[in-house]
């Protein structure tokens, strides 16, 4: 990243310590790139009769998180197994840093940089923090594991996304919920991507464990990486995102400025709607307001 970026970013992490929402700060700076990280140019998908994804289109800056939301089967998850290799796209491009890619299988993904933490977290419950940060990568000097220099980089790595974890050394299973989150992104970040995805990190957690995600996604991106975020969760979105990318029946239905979009225009989005009792409370509110 050149030094100019580092500037603008550290520049957005002092908005955001006074306290002003993610996308304000974001229209009162330079764009942190102009070329996205990662654009999907009519992507779509099917599954057998099953239409998943028709002509979506996607755009990722770095340092910047964007919320991928939608109902029940809207096609999120499939829309992130094609960015991460799972099922690679049957029709239209995926452009990397502007330049066209294929992704086909996993391995692509994360030679260009991409993480993934799905939410079935993939975590050893009865293997310490360290084991399960190097689990799959493990550390050797002259053929045996080296565990000095695995702890070293764990202790490291955790201050530097200033993850708070009472011992590197107690199994997962005596973690927090929150945690066990926590220690599954940070051990995404061993590879040093550049697009990190995470899919419903805090869907099983309670209000602390959620501020402490949400507090790490906001650290990913004042370090620069761009973040791909699903949630079902309105007050998630609102907190953290930047921009919220909606989709409907496997197709864009709206990508939103978080800081400038009503929670009620969000949610008719997600469900389409015209006339229900949201989007009629939202038309009321607007007209009360004029
Ligand atoms: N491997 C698969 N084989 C066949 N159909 C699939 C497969 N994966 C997803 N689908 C179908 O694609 C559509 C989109 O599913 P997807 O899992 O992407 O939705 P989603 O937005 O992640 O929903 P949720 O919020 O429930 O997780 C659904 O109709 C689903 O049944
Ligand atoms: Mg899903």
């Amino acid at each position: 990243m050149p030094p100019g970026a580092t500037f603008l970013l550290s520049h957005r992490a002092a908005f955001h310590r006074r306290g002003i929402p993610a996308g304000q700060a974001a229209k009162e700076m330079v764009h942190v790139s102009a070329t996205p990280v990662l654009a999907l140019r009519g992507v779509s998908k099917r599954f057998g009769a099953v239409q998943a994804l028709t002509d979506v289109e996607l755009e990722v800056h770095a340092g910047e998180v964007v919320a991928l939301v939608g109902d029940n089967g809207a096609g999120k998850s499939t829309l992130v197994k094609t960015i991460a290799g799972v099922h690679p796209i049957d029709e239209g491009a995926i452009e990397w840093e502007g330049r066209k890619v294929g992704i086909n299988r996993p391995h692509d993904a994360q030679h260009l940089g991409i993480a993934t933490v799905y939410q079935d977290l993939a975590l050893c419950d009865n293997i310490d923090v360290v084991g399960n940060l190097y689990l799959g990568r493990e550390l050797r000097k002259r053929g045996v594991l080296d565990e000095v220099e695995m702890e070293r980089r764990a202790l490291e790595l955790l201050k530097t996304l200033s993850i708070r974890i009472p011992s590197v050394r107690i199994p997962i299973a005596s973690l927090s919920g929150g945690q066990r989150q926590t220690v599954a992104i940070a051990r995404s970040m061993l590879g040093e991507p550049k697009l990190v995805i995470l899919d419903e990190p805090t869907a099983a957690l309670g209000v602390e464990q959620t501020a402490q995600v949400l507090d790490l996604v906001e650290r990913l991106r004042e370090r620069g990486h761009a973040v791909i975020l699903i949630s079902h969760n309105m007050a998630d979105v609102k907190a953290v995102a930047d921009k919220v990318a909606v989709l409907r029946l496997g197709r864009n239905n709206g990508v939103f400025e978080v800081a400038s979009t009503s929670q009620e225009e969000i949610i008719s989005a997600i469900t389409g709607a015209t006339d229900n009792a949201v989007t009629r409370r939202a038309a009321r509110t607007a007209e009360e307001q004029k």
